[in-house]
């Protein structure tokens, strides 16, 4: 059942009670979880365990980046939590993406492994200011060529990107978008966003929202109307 949840839910909180607290409020068959770097680096693997004992499917966030001996480590240390999936940035390079998939193939079951094109925080401007000239759309397709090169199962990616890059890297390459927003949502730090049900037609695996749920005065609740949202087809402006 829970397979079949496209939705994965951000928990961006800075104490375990909180993250805990939250998760309780949040059916398993609806969503899957998120753990990223604030979480984990105040609470730790044993809140990722916890979760995944709790029988939830947990993205661990941890976004690799770094030379691919060490960055292969971390993969191995992560695979062992038991989590869903794992990730590491794509702007690594292919030896490092290489690196990271090596390690964790020798494992029971592996976690899936996808990589970070280009952060949905990042509009063209602020690229031009780290150097990258062609814009995040370009940006995120070059990036997801090359993860899909190395042998990853798929990448993280804006909701504009996914048509394009399930035309270069197949149907079954993995589609995970962050900045997923209801048209009256804050979209705080986000910058190329869409709403779920354009995510959706665009052919986007998984949707992951955080504050949208996590701040909402009742998160079951919109959870629910996210879902509801997912099975719409009709209405599906960005
Ligand atoms: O609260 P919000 O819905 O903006 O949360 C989005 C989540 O997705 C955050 O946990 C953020 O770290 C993560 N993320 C992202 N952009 C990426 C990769 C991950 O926003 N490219």
């Amino acid at each position: 059942m829970k397979d079949s949840a496209k939705l994965i839910v951000a928990l961006d909180f800075a104490a375990e009670a909180d993250a805990l607290a939250m998760a309780n409020q949040l059916d398993r068959s609806l969503c899957k979880v998120k753990v990223g770097k604030e979480l984990f680096t105040a609470a730790g693997p044993s809140l990722v365990r916890r979760l995944v004992d709790t029988g939830f499917d947990v993205f661990l966030d941890l976004k690799f980046h770094d030379i691919p001996n060490t960055v292969a480590g971390a993969c191995r240390a992560a695979a062992k939590l038991g989590v869903w999936m794992i990730n590491v940035h794509a702007g690594g390079g292919r030896d490092m993406m290489l690196a990271a998939r090596e390690a964790i193939e020798a494992g029971a079951s592996r976690p899936l492994l996808i990589a970070v094109t280009v952060l949905t925080s990042l509009s063209d401007q602020a690229l031009q200011e780290v150097g990258v000239a062609a814009g995040a759309a370009a940006q995120a397709d070059r990036l997801a060529r090359l993860t899909h090169a190395s042998g990853l199962d798929g990448v993280v990616c804006s909701v504009h990107e996914v048509a394009g890059i399930k035309q270069a890297c197949g149907a079954a390459f993995l589609t995970v978008t962050p900045g997923i927003r209801f048209a009256e949502d804050a979209k705080g730090d986000q910058v190329r966003v869409a709403t779920p049900q354009f995510a959706r037609a665009q052919g986007a695996d998984y949707l992951v929202m955080g504050r949208p749920i996590t701040q909402a005065p009742n998160p079951r609740q919109r959870l629910l109307e996210v879902e509801r949202a997912l099975q719409q087809e009709k209405d599906v402006r960005p």
